[in-house]
Formats: structure tokens, sequence, C-alpha cells
């Protein structure tokens, strides 16, 4: 992933980077650096750590120029170290490169420049890059790109600035994002819209292997031959992006208690209208839901709603498995990608090798200005907004909502629902914000749960059918900021195996709010406690009463099952925040993790 901001014009480029950077670290934050060349000398600092660091290493050293690159990095190749912290340059000084992505031969390559004799500093495939460059420059900025380029097998988007360019700073991208931003008597590069929203809202979208020199007042563009081509500036849309945490002590308690407005706007947006006009629904004979983290979980409990309501064969995919396992999908096939940032590599990859193979494509995403909408057939928007927080809470709720909506839609079209019970669960769908909003008023027993289980070395939580979906989300969400480590099972699948992890005292979490599936539910929970397991239990409010033995019963309104997990997931995401308060965590930036996966 990485985030890669890039400015040229006339003036100092220094805070334009460090604006852009700040709005980027959702991308890696586990170092960052800044270039600024001012048409003589090339001046850096980069330092390990979040970019407060470098921003207070930077602190009144002179660093003018107007022309700049910056980067804030989640490591792939190398140690987190400043040393290979981004910009890279080459060994004589003529390069200097920020790098998102990673190139896969870089050994090779590696190996062979030192061969030559060219000297390296970092551990890093991006000071490869930079000293390619350097060995095929001989006075053509774009041929020296281009043939480097030629060598890089992998993903890359790069910033490059040269020495003897002083007016010129050079972009080129293959399989990972970057955009260049128009703005006044200047431009900017960047790996998102939303870092350079502040100052334009005209971008070009380069083409991969597209080679933009990128001048304050100009852009030109080559193509793979070389041969200039044209792009157009567009209008984008982009999030104001409200950085602010509004009285919340962090991000993700500020976007959990933001769920019921995301879910809401989302019911309002979603459109089937357009879905119809956009997919041949009478060619769909099966769906393939394929998505990552969290998004995957969205697409698991989509499969629990579209299939039963449908009736049409669901099957869910972790995005980075459905690309190399040769699925049997074709014309027929409906690929639904789900993603919040709408750049995650595996889920585009997925979608482009959905489009090889014939099938249509319908995303769910909640980036407008991202490569999944660009790519798909018709997208639906997930209105969660902007959100900051690593783990993600918003905008899985959106992604639910638009589940439920397609699952009713789907079977109201297929002649499996009459137009009353579709109303039915409309109007029940609608209900879900009003309902999240209750729980989050409720005083609960949430935090003296998370006091209970903080220094547990395992969690477990078990459940079924779309329990079992909002399991798998909870477990993620636990681990993901709390560092316990957590496991999700099919309540039923737990005694072929797992159950033998269960002791005295270890800590589980029941999921039982479906009551299609609760009396079994139940005597799974039976099962953990005979072995000496602390249950705590997740029920709808009818159920609360019937459940003996455990540490806590948490009760959800009633609704109905196939939605309720929505409201399920809430007091969920709050006990992994408690919990991880608790310990005293990162919550907003877990460590080695990044919001959006651009790399394989
Ligand atoms: C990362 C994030 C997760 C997210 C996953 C998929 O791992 O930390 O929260 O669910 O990527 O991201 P996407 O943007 O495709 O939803």
């Amino acid at each position: 992933m990485c985030g890669i901001i890039g400015y040229i014009g006339e003036e100092n480029s220094r805070d334009y980077l460090i604006s852009g950077l700040e709005k980027l670290e959702y991308r890696g934050y586990d170092s960052a650096g800044i270039l600024v060349f001012d048409g003589n000398r090339m001046k850096y600092e980069k330092a390990k750590g979040r970019l407060d660091c470098l921003k207070e290493k930077i602190k009144g050293k002179e660093l003018d120029g107007a022309m700049g690159i910056g980067h804030t990095r989640w490591a792939t190749h190398g140690a987190v170290t400043d040393e290979n912290a981004h910009p890279h340059l080459s060994e004589k000084g003529m390069f200097a490169v920020v790098h998102n992505g990673i190139i896969e031969n870089c050994e090779e390559l590696k190996q062979q420049l030192l061969s030559e004799g060219v000297g390296f500093k970092s551990e890093t495939d991006t000071e490869v890059i930079a000293q390619l460059l350097e060995k095929y420059y001989s006075g053509s900025l774009i041929n020296a790109v281009s043939r480097t380029c030629e060598q890089l097998e992998g993903s890359f988007a790069l910033g490059i600035v040269c020495k003897e360019c002083p007016d010129k700073l050079i972009c080129v991208r293959r399989a990972s994002p970057l955009i260049i931003g128009k703005g006044e008597g200047c431009h900017f590069i960047s790996s998102d819209v939303n870092a350079v929203s502040r100052y334009t809202d005209k971008i070009y979208k380069p083409g991969e292997n597209v080679i933009s020199l990128v001048k304050k007042d100009s852009v030109s563009f080559y193509d793979r031959d070389l041969k200039p081509v044209e792009y157009e500036a567009v209008t984008v849309f982009a999030d104001s992006l409200s950085a602010e945490k509004g009285g919340f002590e962090h991000f993700m308690l500020k976007e959990i208690y933001e769920q019921p407005e995301a879910v809401e706007k989302t019911i309002s947006a979603f459109d089937f209208e357009t879905v119809k006009k956009k997919i041949n629904l009478q060619k769909v004979k099966n769906i393939f839901i394929t998505a990552c983290g969290s998004a995957y979980h969205a697409g698991v409990l989509g499969k629990y709603v579209i299939e039963p309501l449908a009736e049409i064969p669901v099957q869910t995919d972790i995005a980075s498995e459905f690309r190399y396992r040769r699925p049997v999908i074709g014309e027929d096939t409906l690929v639904i990608i789900i993603s919040q940032s709408g750049e995650t590599a595996d889920s585009l990859a997925a979608l482009r090798l959905a489009k090889e193979k014939g099938c249509q494509v319908l995303s769910v995403v909640n980036v407008r200005e991202s490569s999944v909408s660009d790519e798909s057939d018709c997208v639906i928007l997930t209105q969660a907004g902007t959100e900051i927080a690593v783990a993600t809470t918003k905008a899985y709720s959106a992604q639910l909502a638009v589940m439920y909506l397609l699952a009713v839609h789907l079977a109201f079209e297929r002649g499996r629902i009459e137009e009353k019970s579709k109303e039915v669960f409309l109007s029940q769908i609608e209900q879900i914000p009003e309902s999240i909003r209750e729980i989050l008023r409720r005083e609960s027993e949430l935090r003296r749960i998370a006091r209970e289980i903080k220094d547990s070395g395992h969690l477990y939580f078990i459940g079924r059918n779309t329990d079992y979906a909002i399991a798998l989300e909870a477990s993620l969400k636990m681990k993901e900021i709390s560092y316990i480590h957590c496991e999700a099972y099919g309540a039923g699948e737990l005694k072929h195996g797992t159950l033998s992890l269960i002791e005295e005292g270890t800590p589980v979490f029941a999921l039982a709010c479906n009551d299609t599936v609760f009396r079994k539910t139940a005597s799974n929970i039976k099962e953990v406690r005979a072995r000496g397991g602390r249950v705590y239990c997740f029920t709808a409010e009818r159920y609360a009463d019937e459940i003996e033995g455990c540490e806590s019963v948490t009760a959800i309104p009633e609704f109905n099952p196939f939605f309720i997990g929505s409201l399920e997931i809430v007091p969920l995401q709050l006990l992994s925040y408690y919990t991880a308060r608790e310990k005293g965590c990162d919550i907003d930036k877990p460590r080695n993790l990044a919001k959006s996966v651009t790399v394989e």
C-alpha cells in the first residue's frame, strides 16, 4: 500500500507534502519521508514511526523547493527503519523515487545491479527502481522511465524527481492507484483524490503504464510506445474528510456512533432501477461475492440473506483466494465485489478476472473515485462517508444494508416474494438505523466484560447462520485492535476440533440472535459450559431469560433474523473498542495494519 504525494508549482512544496501525507496516513503509517528540490539540491528527511515523528524531525530545518515528493510507508521489503523509508535516491543522486506497490522480481534486478557495481543503501525494492532509472538515463527522461518500467514485474505507482529536470515531476503506475491534481499554477500527484481535494477537484486519471510528465502549468502523457496520448481533467467529488474526532476519544468510537446515519443514507441512496438497467438480471444464474477483510464478512452475511430470499446460489470468496483458484464463472454469473476503499488489490484483481471471464460485475463501494467503481458494470455506493479508523465499522454496516436491499429486490424480481412481503422487508430494513441508535443509547455491561477479558490469551466467537457471519466480523474487530488471539467458528463446528481448546475459564462469545437456529446454538453453549468455558452470550431479547449459567447475557432488540446482524454487531464493535482501550492499544492505527491494502 503506502501513500504517495507530490507537488510542483511556485510555492514551497513542504507544507503541501505534509498536509497530503496527513490524508494518506491511512494507507500505511510505519514511517514517512519527504524530499524537496529547489532546482539545485534535493533535500530530504525520513523518519521511522508516525508522521508526527517526521514533522518533529523537520521542525526548523531548511527544506525549500517548489517541487517535492512525499511518502507514508507500510513496509513490504525491509524492516521499518529510517533507511528503508522513502524517498529513495539512486547511487549518484540523479533520481529520487517514492513507490507504492511491490516489485516481484526485485531480487533478480538487484543482483544484476550489484554485479554491475551499483551500491545499495536500503533493503527496499524501491531503491532498485531508482538505480535502474540512473542506469538507463542518458538525457531522455521518458526513455529512462520507460526502460525501467519494462524491467519491473509487479505493481507500482511511482513519483520520480530527476536532478537534471527541475521543471518536471514524473509519475507512472501499474496496478496501483495514482492521480494527478490540477491546481492553480501547480500540479499534484497523489495515491488518493482526498489528499489533494483541499486544493483542487480537477484531476487526471492516467491509465496503466502511461508516463506522465507533470510541470507546474501543464501535463503531458505518453503511452507504452512513448506516443503522446491525451487525457482530459475530470471534476471529481471528494469527501471533505473532516478529520475531527468531534469530542470522541477515537475515530473508531465516533464512527461506531455514526452508523445509524451511514445506514440511513445508504438505504435512501439505494436505487435498484439503476441496477436493473446496468445488470441483465435475466441472465444471472448464480452469484459470487468476493472481497477482503470485513467487506468479505459483509459478503458472508449477504450469502445468508440473498440465497434463501432470492433462491439463487451464492458463493462467497476471499478475493485473494478467488483470483487464483480458477472459479467456474461465466456469462451467467454475477460477481459482487464489496470494498470500502475500492482500491484493495486482491478485490480489484478478482473484479478483472470476473470481467475477463465474461461475468457481470456489480460493486458495493464506499469511495466513488476508485478503481473498483471505475471498472464495474454497476456501482452501488455505500454512504458511510470518510472512514478514518483502520478497523472499519460504519462502512461495514452500510455494506450489510446493501446486502439486505439486494436480497429483497432480487427476491421480488425473481418472483420469490410478493409485493407485500417486499414492502414489509423494506420497512424492516428502514428501521435498522433507529434500532442501532437504541443499542447505542443503552447502558450496557460491555466495559465490565472488556475488563474481564483484556488479559485473555485467546477468545472464541461462535454462532450459526447470520450469527456466524457476525462472529467472523466480531472476532476480526477484536483481534485487529486489541491484539488478543481470536477465532470465530460455526457453533456446530466447534466440536470437530476446537472444543479441545476450551478449558476452565476460556472466554467464549456465543452469538445467538437468529431465532431460526437459536435452539441449536443454545445446545452448543451448554457444550462449552460443560467444559468450563466462560460464556458471554448475545441474544435476541425474547431469549435473554432462557440462557442460563452465562457470565453475561446482552439482549439485542427483537428483529427479523435476516437483518438482526446489523444490531448484533454494534455491542461487539464496542466491546472490542473498550477492550483495546483497557489495554492501552493504538485503536485508530493498530500495529502492522493499514486501511487500504493496495498490494497483494
Ligand atoms: C484492510 C482493512 C479492513 C478492510 C479490508 C478490505 O485490511 O484494515 O478493515 O476490511 O482491508 O478493504 P476494502 O477497502 O476493500 O473494504
